[in-house]
């Protein structure tokens, strides 16, 4: 007998920046993506979402292809600057009528939208006043957090703030490679506590708005593993867990940070600065769901070597893969481990593994997987897309979030990235994520890949035949 309850959820994901396209379409106005992509050098042989797979022009199509797998819910994100073109004040009705056409095309099908607020696409207007960095872009953020509940709130019933501020607050402050392209350890921290504050407020608005339904969080659910068992190797991954972990969750799941790091932090950079009631407003605000986004595990060591920040974004397997801070720790490769073309390893033990952890830290709060997800080039024979790689990550996986719900997780949805080949932010179009194949060389034409059809009698099936 499977785990999976009836109301259990089965969905796919997108973002906005990494679908839609139509950059500048009816009024939208730039995001730092739009801004971004377009510098030389910034991003994998200069791609970018000006087009991404037309999905802006297409969702009719796209949202009939879900129905036809047999999709029950439909994680999007909105795209900020689409609805407010200078990220506050005059509203783009054309923007706001996009969404709203996707929310009922996706209700006719009986597909549950999932709404994603913030998806990294800032408005660059807000980013030259100094984006996360002011504490005047939380107050922009709930502006139009209450649009959305007003123009959506009694279609849609799930909503998420934020997704994996890890990566674009790490990305953005720390190692420069998404926008603002800062390096600045401290900044990054100033800039992280606006989001929750961002986070908490529209939270609050959420509730004071009457809405009938949950609003929550997602970030990336990344187990850490010491190479040895060394000392210094555990109290590297244990530093590991408590950055990208405790950091990140402490504040949403419990309303407050990490005691002994944010003592040091305060200790040496004097960050993150507090303004009067930030503390009950984390507090009182907590959200209803945690969404957890599963890729995969980081080996770690103590590192006292120089900062290494060297990503594989070409495909090509074991490229460089070199990530570590001086003093702190290192990811390194896992001997024994299975690894993609992008050198993430392959565990999925580590959903069931990372599940467990955040239910004993964090008690019994709801949890959708809300990503997970396998990048690779997929081979086509004969003209079909043979993505039995993709097949056997995702069964495996599913085996795994059965698992942490036979031990008592309280796991609603399963939404694997991605619904449809799209974006991959710095590694282009070459990785792919989807159950639908875009083909860009015939007018980003659809075409059903082999998972689509796995997929679609694992749902027919509640999750039985897999
Ligand atoms: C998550 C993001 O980080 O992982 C997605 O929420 C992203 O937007 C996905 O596309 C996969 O990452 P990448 O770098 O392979 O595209």
């Amino acid at each position: 007998m499977s785990q999976f309850p009836e109301h259990f959820l089965w969905g796919a994901a997108t973002a906005a920046y990494q679908v839609e396209g139509g950059f500048d379409a009816d009024g939208k106005g730039p995001s730092i993506w739009d801004i971004f992509a377009h510098q030389p050098g910034a991003t994998y042989q200069g791609t970018n979402g000006d087009v991404a797979v037309d999905h802006y022009h297409r969702f009719r199509e796209d949202v009939a292809l879900m129905a036809e797998m047999g999709m029950q819910s439909y994680r999007f994100s909105i795209s900020w600057p689409r609805l407010l073109p200078k990220g506050r004040g005059e509203v783009n009705e054309a923007g706001v009528a996009f969404y709203s056409e996707l929310i009922d095309a996706l209700l006719e099908h009986n597909i549950e939208p999932m709404i994603t607020l913030y998806h990294w696409d800032l408005p660059q207007a807000l980013q030259d006043e100094g984006g996360w960095e002011m504490r005047s872009t939380a107050e922009a953020f709930v502006e139009y957090a209450r649009l959305c509940y007003e123009r959506y709130g009694s279609r849609v019933k799930l909503w998420a703030t934020f997704n994996e501020t890890i990566v674009f607050i790490g990305h953005g402050y720390v190692t420069g490679s998404h926008p603002p392209a800062v390096k600045d350890p401290a900044r990054a921290i100033q800039a992280c506590h606006h989001v929750f504050v961002a986070h908490a407020l529209a939270v609050k608005a959420f509730r004071e708005s009457g809405i009938k339904g949950q609003i929550g969080f997602v970030n990336v659910l990344q187990p850490h593993t010491p190479l040895t068992d060394s000392p210094e190797d555990k109290a590297a991954a244990a530093l590991a867990d408590g950055i990208y972990t405790h950091w990140l969750y402490d504040p949403v799941l419990k309303g407050e940070y990490p005691a002994e790091l944010v003592s040091q932090t305060q200790a040496l950079w004097g960050v993150p600065r507090f303004a009067p009631g930030d503390d009950s407003l984390l507090k009182e605000n907590i959200g209803d769901f945690i969404g957890l986004n599963y890729y995969r595990r980081e080996t770690v060591v103590a590192n006292n070597e120089e900062t290494q920040l060297k990503a594989n974004h070409s495909g090509e397997r074991n490229s460089g893969h070199e990530f570590g801070f001086k003093g702190l720790f290192k990811f390194v490769r896992n001997p024994n481990g299975v690894y993609t073309d992008w050198d993430w390893e392959i565990w999925p033990q580590g959903l069931t593994d990372g599940i467990m952890q955040i239910k004993a830290r964090y008690g019994d709060v709801p949890i959708y997987i809300t990503e997970n997800g396998l990048g690779a080039k997929d081979p086509i024979i004969d003209g079909e897309i043979v993505d039995d790689a993709r097949i056997d990550y995702l069964r495996m996986h599913v085996d795994a979030m059965e698992e942490a719900m036979r031990q008592g997780a309280d796991v609603r949805g399963y939404y694997p990235w991605s619904f449809i080949d799209l974006l991959s932010w710095l590694n282009g179009y070459q990785k792919q994520y989807g159950f639908v194949y875009v083909d860009h060389h015939a007018g980003l034409a659809r075409k059903r890949k082999k998972s689509f059809f796995w997929y679609q009698k694992l749902i027919a099936s509640r999750g039985e035949q897999r």
